[in-house]
């Protein structure tokens, strides 16, 4: 989905930004433990068919995906592959029903586990998917063995609605609507959603007159910066990382 290829959601202790080619060789990574292979129900795919599907998920106009950041190691670094720690997805999988949607949540790091991460990124997926998708129903499909994701899900008010002895599989259901919309509301009013521009949103080619420029830039934004600042400086803060990791990843 294009729809959110600029499109960067600023939580409490998470970022989400758009899943782009340059995160696969960390995502690639992460794929090939088994324990998250079987945790997530994922088939093991070589690099290649990573980027395959990294593109294919980015035209798919059924599929929105985000990578999450880990807030804190993003601010404390100026690098945005070494903040990764997961993923959040939406599948609209039914034609006829465009507002339904599959979620799905993987919190790859182990070491970034059971601090919250994983609750706050999908409540900012579900709250991005309400406004920006019209998201009326969510649908999660989980293991029946895993039982912290079922604690997750069912925490957040996702009722059981079925389960398959066959894949073994638990099906959750949760509407949109009502109280849960309000509280949801309140609890995500404190996101911030930055809209990168054309150029912050791409990786570009790293030349010493490309650094160079980039330096500048960076000192002059930085003289700009409070990282305890909620407001303005935290765009150009966004952005000044952004700015930092591409490079690097294209050099
Ligand atoms: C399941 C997963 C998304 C949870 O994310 P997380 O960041 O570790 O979880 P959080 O810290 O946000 O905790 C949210 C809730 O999950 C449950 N939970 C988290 N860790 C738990 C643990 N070790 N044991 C039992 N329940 C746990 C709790 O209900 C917790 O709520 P609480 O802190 O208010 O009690 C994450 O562990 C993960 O991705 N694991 C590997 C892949 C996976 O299983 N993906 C889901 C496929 S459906």
């Amino acid at each position: 989905m294009r729809i959110n290829e600029r499109t960067c959601i600023i939580g409490t202790n998470v970022v989400l930004v758009p899943y782009k080619d340059f995160h696969v060789p960390r995502y690639h990574e992460w794929m090939k433990s088994t324990e998250l292979q079987e945790l997530t129900a994922s088939e093991p795919l070589s690099l290649e068919e990573e980027y395959e599907m990294q593109k294919s998920w980015f035209q798919d106009e059924n599929k929105c995906t985000f990578i999450m950041l880990d807030k804190g190691k993003w601010a404390s670094s100026t690098d945005e592959i070494e903040s990764m720690c997961g993923d959040v997805n939406l599948f609209f999988n039914d034609p006829d029903e465009p507002s339904i949607a599959e979620i799905e949540i993987m919190v790859a790091e182990s070491s970034s586990r059971g601090k919250g991460f994983g609750k706050e990124a999908l409540l900012i997926m579900m709250h991005y998917g309400m406004d920006s998708l019209k998201v009326s129903r969510y649908v999660a499909k989980i293991g029946e063995k895993n039982k912290v994701s079922l604690g997750l899900f069912k925490k957040l008010g996702f009722q059981e609605t079925s389960v398959s002895k066959v894949f073994q599989e638990v099906t959750l259901e949760l509407e949109v609507k009502g109280q849960f919309q309000d509280w949801l509301r309140e609890q995500m009013s404190h996101l911030q959603i930055v809209h990168l521009n054309q150029e912050d949103a791409r990786p570009r080619p790293c030349s010493t007159r490309d650094l160079t420029a980039f330096k500048r830039r960076e000192s002059t934004a930085a003289s700009r910066l409070d990282l305890h600042d909620q407001g303005a400086s935290l765009i150009d803060w966004i952005h000044l990382h952004r700015s930092i990791s591409q490079l690097f990843v294209s050099n």
